[in-house]
């Protein structure tokens, strides 16, 4: 008897859970499961920021240390986030040989998702746009395999940007869209071969009107319709400062245009960066009247242009040397405009499936006729090839660690003045969010059973085919359920 009502109180308590990991897409959505397989997930929109305190440029690969690598400075940022209303963070640059369980942990426990670019600012880190056959090769892919092997295992990960802003002239339109494409086709076949999940993969293109449509289009599609292309992308991220506050409006700001190019997407969409600083302090007005409404059934939300202030003076705080920090009166204002978005409820039910479009080098130059619409990828380097196969001998594949909220020890500081009191700058964590019924990634790194969280992979790349709906859907209920039940029976042995 008692052991029945203590399992009904847990399935209670389970079912009114509001964070959980990993994101899935389908269709044009970014969906969050629900706890109870039962149910169907909801549509989730990203309010997030960019986050790189220090810049990109400050990376250094002997450095041994990144912007998720100092657990004090994560503690003090998960509160800083949670306090703006945020749920997700885009990085640009990590070390993947540093250890970043700590703070990917702290996010983690914290709701907060994270955005991971693979490319580092190092020659031969990333795809160079003059030149991008000399870097596409076996010691630049090696990078960004370990990078996927250090962040593999975190539920939290939402996905990966394979790019950013490669293409911003009309030579690199012209040369590099089918790197990038082959790019894209060697990570998700390494997520296929390495990861226990199908973590989504996508590009950040820069908002350059001439070739923004043309670069969705060439990335969005299947090559000969095929459904299984490994070389599109999951998702599409666009670096817009097209509305400045106090200056802009809907009609001024082209967000009306950018609305109607985008409105068929057949994949997620959102602002990758955000927040002209033409005037300050910004009042981010296009967040209420713009991203998250008007653009709302188009686009999925977006990041802010950037947490922290550096040198080309974009951000919301300022973190000094000593690793205080002060909120600008940018921060009270984002966190105001947050305050006051009302985001639609949509359930995963609702959403379509993605529809297959067959690439077609015409739809794309309709857009830009000088675009680089060719879908003949550079054949992959037998060197990618082994790498793919055997892996990448990753010394450092990340896990979730048992973390417990704590002050990060540093000063922060209000825009108006005075400073957070200690015991109030500790973000708070929720118990759901150190387990995952969807993978059964729990807190110790085991899972519930490894043919559950392959299921679960099936299930995300299958939603984006029509075809194998009902079965995806059934494999993944399995999946679910399996993940619920292993969960119950945790937390029932630790109060036993
Ligand atoms: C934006 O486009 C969507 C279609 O995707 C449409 O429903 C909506 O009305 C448009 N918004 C505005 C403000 O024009
Ligand atoms: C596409 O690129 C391939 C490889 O460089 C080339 O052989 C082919 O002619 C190109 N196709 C078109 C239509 O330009
Ligand atoms: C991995 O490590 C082994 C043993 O150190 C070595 O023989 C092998 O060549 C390495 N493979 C790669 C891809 O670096």
């Amino acid at each position: 008897m008692k052991l029945l009502s203590t399992a009904k109180f847990l399935i209670a308590l389970l079912s009114s859970a509001n964070a959980l990991i990993p994101l899935e897409i389908k269709g044009n959505r970014f969906i969050k499961p629900a706890v109870d397989a039962k149910e169907a997930g909801e549509v989730f929109f990203i309010m997030g920021v960019d986050y790189q305190p220090g810049g990109s440029s400050d990376y250094s690969s002997s450095s041994n240390s990144d912007v998720l690598s100092d657990a004090d400075a994560c503690y003090r940022d998960a509160y800083v986030l949670q306090e703006l209303g945020a749920n997700t963070v885009r990085i640009y640059t990590v070390n993947p040989d540093v250890n970043h369980d700590k703070c990917m942990s702290i996010l983690n426990d914290a709701g907060i998702y994270v955005m991971l670019d693979v490319n580092s600012p190092l020659g031969g880190e990333s795809l160079n746009r003059a030149d991008p056959a000399s870097t596409y090769n076996s010691y630049y892919l090696s990078r960004v395999f370990k990078v996927i092997e250090a962040f593999k295992n975190y539920p939290n990960v939402i996905g990966f940007f394979s790019g950013n802003e490669i293409i911003n002239d009309d030579a690199s339109a012209k040369e590099d869209p089918r790197y990038i494409r082959a790019l894209q086709r060697d990570m998700k076949q390494y997520i296929a071969a390495h990861a226990d999940r199908s973590i989504p993969v996508g590009y950040s293109a820069a908002n350059e009107l001439d070739y923004r449509g043309a670069t969705w289009q060439y990335l969005q599609c299947n090559i000969d319709g095929d459904e299984d292309d490994e070389s599109k992308s999951d998702f599409f991220g666009l670096n817009t400062y097209e509305w400045c506050s106090g200056q802009s409006d809907w009609a001024s700001s082209g967000y009306g245009t950018l609305n109607n190019t985008f409105q068929d997407s057949a994949i997620p969409l959102l602002f990758s960066e955000y927040g002209c600083i033409a005037v300050t302090p910004r009042t981010f007005d296009e967040v209420t009247e713009g991203l998250y409404s008007g653009l709302i059934n188009t686009f999925s939300g977006g990041l802010v242009y950037e947490y922290s202030k550096e040198s080309n003076n974009y951000g919301l705080v300022d973190i000094d040397s000593d690793g205080d920090l002060q909120f600008y009166t940018d921060y009270d204002n984002l966190k105001s405009q947050f305050e006051d978005v009302s985001l639609p409820s949509i359930s995963e039910d609702d959403v379509a499936d993605a529809e297959i479009i067959k690439c077609n080098a015409k739809t794309v130059k309709s857009y830009f006729s000088s675009f680089g619409a060719n879908f003949t990828l550079p054949d992959q380097p037998s060197e990618i090839k082994d790498l793919i196969k055997n892996g990448v001998n990753a010394t450092n594949v990340g896990k979730l660690v048992d973390v417990s909220e704590k002050y990060g020890g540093y000063e922060i500081e209000l825009a108006s003045g005075g400073d957070v009191a200690t015991e109030s700058a500790i973000a708070t964590f929720s118990g759901y969010n150190t387990y995952n019924s969807q993978t059964g990634v729990t807190l110790s790194g085991t899972k519930a059973s490894s043919s559950a969280a392959k299921s679960t992979a099936t299930t995300s790349s299958s939603s984006s085919s029509s075809s194998s709906k009902a079965e995806g859907a059934s494999a993944g209920g399995s999946a679910k359920s399996t993940g619920i039940m292993f969960a119950l029976s945790l937390l029932l042995t630790s109060l036993l």
